[in-house]
Parts: C-alpha cells; sequence; structure tokens
C-alpha cells in the first residue's frame, strides 16, 4: 500500500525532505507526485527537482483572482494522481473548494502545541509569550487556519532567552521525526477522525528511539520531592 501524495511547500522544504529520506529508507510507504508551491523561487521546489519530483510553481499574480488561483491549484495536485495533500510549510490558506475535494486527507504541520500559537509565527510568538514548554503539531486540515484534528504533537522545553530561531531549531528537529510518521499512519489507514479528535488505530511496531532529543512533559523539571 503505497499512497500517492502531493505535497505542497512556500520555502526551504526541510520537512518534504524529510518526507524524501524516510520514502528513500522504506519506511514511509508513500510516493510523492509532485510539489507545488506558490513562490517560483521556493527552495523546495529545487530540491524536489533534484530527486526527479514534478515541481509546480504557481504564482497566484498568474491569476485573476484568488478562486483562479486555486483551482489551478487544485487541478495540478489532481492531475498529478496525489490521494491527499500534504502541507508542508505552505503559507496560503486553501479554498473551502479544495479542502471539500481532499476533506480529511489533507495534513498540515504547525511549529507550536495548537490550539497555542496559530498563524505565521507560532515560534516566534511561543518565545515572546514565555511558555515553557512549545513543540509542534500535526493535524488534518479543515477551512480554518491551522485547525483540524490533531494527530501527534511533540513538545520540547523552552527558556527564557529564547528566541523565534533558537526555539524554532529545537521544535524543527522534532517535526522532521512526527510528519513522516503521521504520513505514514495516513497512508497505512491507521487514522480516523471522529468529531474534533483523530484515533490511531494500534500496531505492533516498537516504539522509536527518542534518546536524541530532549523528552520534556514537564519543564522546567520537577525536583526530588514532587
Ligand atoms: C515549519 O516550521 C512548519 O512547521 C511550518 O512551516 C515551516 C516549514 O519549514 N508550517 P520547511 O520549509 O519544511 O523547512
Amino acid at each position: 500500500m503505497t499512497l500517492p501524495i502531493a505535497v505542497l511547500v512556500s520555502g526551504t522544504g526541510s520537512n518534504l525532505q524529510a518526507l524524501i529520506d524516510r520514502i528513500g529508507e522504506g519506511v514511509l510507504p508513500a510516493r510523492i507526485t509532485a510539489v507545488v508551491s506558490n513562490k517560483s523561487d521556493a527552495k523546495g521546489l529545487a530540491r524536489a527537482a533534484r530527486h526527479g519530483i514534478p515541481a509546480i510553481a504557481l504564482p497566484p499574480a498568474d491569476y485573476p483572482d484568488r478562486a483562479g488561483h486555486d483551482a489551478a491549484l487544485l487541478a495540478a495536485v489532481r492531475d498529478s494522481g496525489a490521494k491527499a495533500v500534504v502541507l508542508a510549510g505552505y503559507m496560503r490558506l486553501l479554498s473551502p473548494d479544495f479542502v471539500a475535494a481532499y476533506r480529511n486527507r489533507i495534513l498540515n504541520i504547525h511549529p507550536a502545541l495548537l490550539p497555542s500559537f496559530p498563524g505565521m509565527h507560532g515560534q516566534r510568538d511561543a518565545a515572546d509569550y514565555g511558555v515553557t514548554i512549545a513543540g509542534a503539531t500535526v493535524h488534518f486540515v479543515d477551512e480554518q487556519m491551522d485547525h483540524g484534528p490533531v494527530v501527534i504533537q511533540a513538545a520540547v522545553p523552552a527558556c527564557p532567552d529564547d528566541d523565534a530561531a533558537s526555539l524554532g531549531a529545537r521544535i524543527m528537529t522534532l517535526e522532521h521525526r512526527i510528519y513522516p510518521q503521521a504520513v505514514a499512519w495516513l497512508a497505512t489507514g491507521r487514522l480516523a477522525i471522529h468529531g474534533c479528535k483523530t484515533r490511531l488505530a494500534p500496531a505492533d511496531a516498537p516504539p522509536a528511539d527518542l534518546s536524541d532529543v530532549t523528552p520534556c512533559l514537564v519543564n522546567p523539571p520537577l525536583e526530588a520531592g514532587f
């Protein structure tokens, strides 16, 4: 069972690279049918091309209005043969028509523990707020921005000296772990949506080794006696 996916990017595409790498390693049963971007100069497009993946630029300025751009985006994704859509740093809200066409088959990754800090600057907003735990969320996409049933979240410590860059780098390490995992769950039919919640069907797989990242549920750490 290999899921054909289209990946939408606007920037660097490091999450795209994580998906490409896990597919190459044979642990993610997916095939990337196209990488589509609203930015012609997105590094993610060049990354796709280097890996022989069709890379399509659809700059909004080439279309008379938002509806026209959204229709072209949907056509490009459909024509690629994708059965699901993976947003990997795609910085535009999808139209209701697009969401309806791929309902419950669109995933997004956001660099904050949703529903906290939605929007363009999740890491910066979390750092500025002074939270002590930050993280990343993979969720199904609905019509609202950074909203929909949560699939997986990962938490990292945040420190008073953190800024968007330092906190973002810590979060990114885990983004690259959890996004391929979430797409693999989608590809193998393990995810079911019940209302606002996602249920994951169990598997026999052993837990991953996370010893190279800082596991954190409570930060600062509790001290003896508590
Ligand atoms: C990531 O932080 C992701 O969570 C957010 O956009 C960023 C994309 O980074 N949605 P990259 O292009 O995958 O490197």
